[in-house]
């Protein structure tokens, strides 16, 4: 019999249940009009790309991809990777040493099969498949060439499986080495493609401009996507490994930094709409690729000058990536990171002036920023403009939104020249930050709880419905006959508005009873009639919201 067991979500993702849907659904139902006014389209790209594409974008050296991505193999060759964790799990170098042979005897049929699924093209056909695949066929014969020397070396002990010592510790250290390596070619092996669940959807943006030929469209292409992302990170309040992103980006032929300021005033007017007022956008630039190499060097050479100082993860970065260390959160770091270098001090002329264009155009719209030399942010694609939305409300993970231009991605990626920049926020965060404020209602309220008695009241109640549901109010209608005290208590649990009273007298006399919970009103209503009464604000409950501002 199976064994009973409770299953939970899994670690770092979760249910988002009502009432809160509702305001993740009024959220995405506003920032979709926002972008929307601003021009931008809807693009729904796959939940799965390349993992390469993340690499290649994004950069192999980022904590994104090094160390968060859902990354796994693609293929049709199920008995294949059988085959294949079988061995990988074995190590007859700590088994019995008559384990060898049988080990032998797996490692050439696995052998074989890759080789026939690399030939027949089953399995990729690329240099590195046919690399390690020579590889592994030359460790299969040295395995061959060992599992026959013990067996041979047994035989001076008479009666024995194992050759006499220290030539049995010898064969065992070399069978391990061979293990080991067997190991190592068999990583190297693709049966098919790998593929990763999506870290960030700007990669997947600029790979469908790039495969759908969108730089024929005239103008700029305005895209925006919604969505969910997965990073493995570790989990805290408002950093999850499925969180929800709605993202924009603009892609086209110029960089005119009055692009970069009115990306940024779209999430202004989103904020708006959110009745946030207690946000920050930082912003800064991070140079391109004539300015940034040198400073980069110089940062380095600094950095190598405090090493010891710094943490582990900041000492690893200094050789990967030194503008990654500016941005560490580490207490005992800022003092040292305040002294380096700063960016802003070492741009280009282009560079300088497209800065302080982006400043004056954010004046323009009357848009209040902070310039954050240190905001370098966590994605290698970025150049130039890198800004970021911060609120005071969300604790350590306080960027609502952040984002940045990314001119030559596209090259990058195999495609025609272009520019571009975009945003992402987080969805997870602006819900929590909205609920903070508590400024915005969108609950669905449930507007009428029809309460029918006896059989000949059943028709009526569900003709009423359907009536009601018509004028886009929502009922509910009890499938079993209920208890009218029950009944009636059960519809102030679920928050009903109106409660519709429909027994045999009612039916008779076509009037039914509808008492508004929010002041005890009740009247005698003809069918035709009870919409009305339920759409009109009641006298207390006009009172009572027009009490209710609370702060953010
Ligand atoms: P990002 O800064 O990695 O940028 O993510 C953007 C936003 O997603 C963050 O500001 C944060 O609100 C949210 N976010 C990121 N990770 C998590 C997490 N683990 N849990 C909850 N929320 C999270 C990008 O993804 C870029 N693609 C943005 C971009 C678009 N740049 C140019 N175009």
């Amino acid at each position: 019999m199976t064994e009973k067991r409770k299953f939970h979500a899994v670690r770092g993702v979760r249910d988002i249940l009502p009432p809160d849907t509702s305001l993740w659904n009024w959220f995405e139902a506003t920032a979709r009009d926002v972008l929307e006014i601003f021009n931008f389209r809807e693009i729904r790209v796959p939940v799965l790309e390349e993992t390469e594409l993340f690499a290649r974008s994004v950069g192999a050296e980022t904590d994104i991809v090094s160390k968060e991505m859902y990354s796994f193999e693609t293929h049709d060759l199920p008995d294949l990777a059988i085959a294949r964790s079988d061995i990988l799990l074995r190590d007859p170098s700590v088994e019995h040493p008559s384990s060898i042979s049988d080990y032998q005897d797996r490692l050439r049929v696995l052998y074989a099969a890759l080789q026939h699924s690399f030939l027949t093209g089953a399995a990729p056909r690329t240099p590195q498949n046919q690399h390690a695949i020579n590889h592994l066929g030359a460790l299969e014969r040295a395995v061959k060439e060992l599992t026959l020397r013990l067996s041979v070396e047994s035989r001076l002990v008479p009666g024995s499986q194992v050759p006499p010592e220290p030539n049995a510790s010898r064969l065992r250290n070399e069978l391990k080495g061979l293990v080991h390596d067997v190991h190592y070619a068999l990583s190297q092996i693709r049966l098919g493609d790998v593929i990763t669940l999506r870290p960030e959807a700007t990669a997947s943006v600029v790979r469908a401009y790039i495969e759908h030929g969108m730089q024929m469209l005239p103008g700029l292409v305005k895209l925006y996507y919604a969505g969910p992302m997965f990073r493995r990170e570790r989990p805290q309040k408002g950093r999850y490994r499925q969180f929800y992103q709605i993202g924009a980006e603009v892609l086209g032929q110029t960089d005119h930094p009055a692009i970069d300021a009115e990306l940024i005033e779209m999430l202004t007017v989103l904020l708006e709409r959110c009745k946030l007022e207690n946000w920050t956008l930082l912003v800064n630039s991070i140079g391109d690729t004539n300015c940034r190499p040198a400073y980069v060097a110089l940062l380095r050479e600094e950095l190598q000058k405090v090493k010891d100082q710094l943490g582990p993860d900041s000492q690893r970065r200094i050789e990967t990536n030194p503008l990654r260390v500016l941005d560490s959160k580490l207490p005992e770091e800022q003092p040292i990171i305040a002294k380096l270098p700063m960016i802003s001090d070492h741009l280009c002329e282009p560079c300088r002036e497209h800065f302080a264009e982006l400043r004056r155009q954010l004046d323009l719209r009357s848009i209040p920023y902070k310039v954050e030399p240190r905001l370098v942010r966590g994605l290698d694609y970025y150049m130039r403009t890198t800004f970021e939305i911060t609120s005071p409300h969300l604790g350590a993970q306080n960027a609502l939104a952040g984002g940045g231009r990314y001119d030559g991605l596209s090259e990058m990626l195999g495609g025609p020249p272009a520019k571009g920049i975009g945003f992402a926020l987080g969805q997870d965060r602006f819900i929590e930050v909205i609920q903070t404020a508590g400024r915005i209602d969108a609950t669905r309220a449930l507007d009428a709880f029809i309460v029918w008695m006896g059989a000949a009241a059943y028709p009526a109640a569900v003709r009423l419905a359907r009536r009601l549901r018509q004028e886009g109010l929502c009922v509910e209608v009890p499938a079993e006959e209920p208890k009218l005290r029950k009944a009636l208590g059960l519809a102030e649990r679920l928050g009903a508005r109106f409660a519709v009273i429909i027994g045999e007298n009612e039916v008779q006399s076509g009037e039914f009873t509808v008492k508004r919970f929010a002041d005890g009103e009740q009247r005698k209503l003809a069918e035709a009639e009870v919409a009305a009464f339920v759409k009109a604000p009641a006298q207390a409950a006009r009172e009572s919201e027009s009490k209710s501002e609370p702060a953010d």
